[in-house]
């Protein structure tokens, strides 16, 4: 993905007073961030600077700057040309990490950043602002000065699919950054997530003028809703819809098997099917070939578990992309040295049983493939197992299986590195997936050109990276949808669906977002299209799910017979497991909750 950073401060060209105490800090830091956003865009990086002088009547005894940077690095992965951003026109600016993959006609040819800029040049109130990104479905994250207004507008996607962190002015560091990423800890700034509730809007003429930033910008900064007034006739992607509250019928019918799909279902999962496949044709196709030489070279890649999500995503990937290009399924193993230990001095910890019976092996088998094989992890078995049934159903496509194997020396050597890309995440829980996106994502691993032959070092340099993530929310795989279930019945699974959906944008997708782009990747999620989210949301929960039916058929039940439908056999059954757990990079050492904050 690109990468944007934005800063607002005020400088004063003859005063080495006040100003001059923060000016250094600022400096530096404004430095770092360049460089750590030029990473997500190892295209092209610009800067733009512009300065605002305060009226007279506003200046005290010395003259006062408002000084504004305006930094993005390209990532390209639109249109036939290069693009060099911020683009500028008619002293108009855009910053934009993003994609549009609906609402706005794009042409193979064409950049999305170029298009929607083009666009937006020609608006001129914030509600025609707000209606152009409530007409557009894409993850975007972006930075805009509008010259005519003398506004700048920024926001993220109503999913919070992109990142964009915002540091607010404060006595000690008082100044606006805006950036997709931080450069680490450090006092000079204190980044939250953006909300995405909002587009924000700053009346630049106000803050120029303004006392001081902090009491500047609380007084010029402007909530847009995200509002309705899109017409009619124009498809909305302001929000994901509400969950379908209909209460199933009393003498609802339980599947006992996923071998056939009932009448009512029918036409549910032959829409799923479609949807998802439009999803995920929108988001494979047009990538550029970037360098000339990548004849052979993948475009595509899958972060893939061999549980059904991915595999469902790869199979209709696999439909949208030449047959002479290949695939690669990035799957990530760790060393996990108490895993290792457990399995060899049988279980001191007392680890609960329900963990130790889901080992796949009994403990004598275990011990021994551990010692030959550390990264035989849960993931890496079941990934195996898709990659066979996908070499029967897909014939002629090669598949790189890119078996990516982490010793623990070198997942500690990264850790730093990762928990300044995570932050403001800063959980265990964040490390350990975070972790887990950051080697899965880098590509750096081996391939077999089949089961028996020697693995041959491979790194991946497909830029877009598609994940499963959403499909849990949107379907009810969660294991907490059957416990509400026991005591709620139906109302409870139906509000515990709209929570999950509405959760998502303050989730964890900016975290990952940030750690996978800073190698010069992005990641895409099909099933998190708005279009795919309000199809799912209005369908009957019980046409998705049913807790009353065992875990790997009720759980997900929709997805598990779009599956079967497709042939893929196998993934239809698999039962859903967290990547941290799967690739045993949680839980390296000690046994601390997932919610507990790093040291
Ligand atoms: C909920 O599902 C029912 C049954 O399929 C359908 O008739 C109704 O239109 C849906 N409601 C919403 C708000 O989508």
């Amino acid at each position: 993905m690109c990468g944007i950073f934005f800063s607002a401060i005020f400088t004063s060209p003859n005063d080495c007073g006040l100003v001059a105490q923060y000016q250094d800090a600022f400096s530096t830091i404004s430095l770092e961030l360049r460089k750590i956003n030029a990473a997500r865009g190892p295209d092209a990086q610009q800067m733009h600077i512009m300065s605002l002088a305060s009226s007279s009547e506003a200046r005290d005894a010395v003259s006062r700057i408002l000084d504004l940077e305006f930094y993005a690095s390209e990532l390209r992965l639109r249109g036939q040309f290069p693009v060099v951003q911020p683009h500028i026109r008619d002293e108009n600016i855009l910053c934009w990490n993003g994609e549009i993959f609906e609402g706005l006609e794009i042409s193979s040819q064409e950049n999305d950043g170029c298009k929607i800029f083009e666009v937006l040049c020609t608006l001129q109130t914030p509600e025609q602002i707000r209606d152009l990104f409530s007409s557009i479905e894409g993850p975007y994250a972006f930075v805009f000065y509008h010259k005519p207004s003398c506004r700048l507008y920024f926001g993220r996607d109503p999913l919070g699919r992109r990142s964009l962190l915002i540091h607010k002015p404060s006595t000690e560091a008082p100044y606006l950054l805006l950036s997709s990423v931080s450069a680490g800890a450090n006092p000079a700034y204190d980044f939250a997530e953006l909300s995405t509730e909002h587009i924000y809007s700053v009346d630049l003429t106000l803050l120029k003028d303004a006392p001081s930033m902090e009491n500047g910008l609380h007084s010029s900064l402007t909530r847009i809703t995200r509002g309705p007034t899109v017409p009619h006739h124009m498809k909305r992607f302001d929000k994901a819809g509400m969950v379908n509250a209909t209460i199933p019928p009393d003498d609802l019918t339980i599947l006992h098997s996923l071998d056939r799909v009932p009448d009512h279902l029918l036409k549910a999962v032959d829409d799923l099917i479609a949807n998802l496949d439009s999803s995920v044709m929108l988001q494979v196709r047009d990538i550029p070939d970037t360098t000339m030489k990548r004849e052979g070279k993948a475009r595509v890649a899958v972060l893939f578990s061999g549980g059904i999500d991915s595999t469902i995503l790869t199979f209709l990937a696999h439909r949208h992309i030449p047959m002479d290009e290949p695939i690669d399924l990035l799957n990530v193993a760790f060393e996990n040295p108490r895993k290792i230990r457990i399995q060899k001095e049988g279980n001191p910890g007392g680890v609960p049983k329900r963990i130790r019976n889901s080992q796949p092996h009994c403990k004598e088998s275990l011990q021994e493939t551990s010692e030959k094989v550390p990264y035989l992890v849960p993931d890496r078995v079941t990934g195996l197992k898709e990659l066979e049934e996908l070499r029967r159903v897909c014939p002629g496509r090669v598949w790189n299986f890119v078996e990516i194997n982490v010793p623990y020396a070198e997942s500690q050597a990264a850790r730093s590195v990762v928990e300044s890309l995570m932050a403001p995440g800063r959980t265990v829980m964040d490390l350990s997936l975070a972790l887990a996106l950051y080697f899965a994502s880098r590509g750096i691993g081996q391939v077999k050109v089949d089961p028996k032959a020697d693995p041959v070092p491979y790194t991946s340099e497909a830029r877009v990276v598609i994940s499963g993530l959403g499909s849990d929310e949107l379907l009810g795989g969660y294991g907490r949808h059957r416990s509400v279930f026991k005591t709620g019945g139906w109302p409870a699974v139906i509000s515990e669906l709209q929570e999950e959906i509405d959760r998502i944008p303050t989730r964890n997708l900016g975290r990952d977002d940030r750690v996978i782009s800073s190698h010069g990747k992005e990641t895409r999620h099909p099933f998190l299209s708005l279009s795919v989210v309000s199809f799912l949301s209005a369908l009957p929960v019980h046409f998705k799910m049913d807790p009353r039916m065992e875990v790997g058929i009720g759980d997900k039940m929709l997805l598990r017979l779009a599956s079967r439908k497709l042939g893929l056999i196998e993934a239809s059954g698999q039962k859903k497991r967290a990547m941290q757990f799967g690739s045993h990079s949680a839980r390296m050492e000690g046994e601390k909750r997932g919610d507990v904050e790093l040291e």
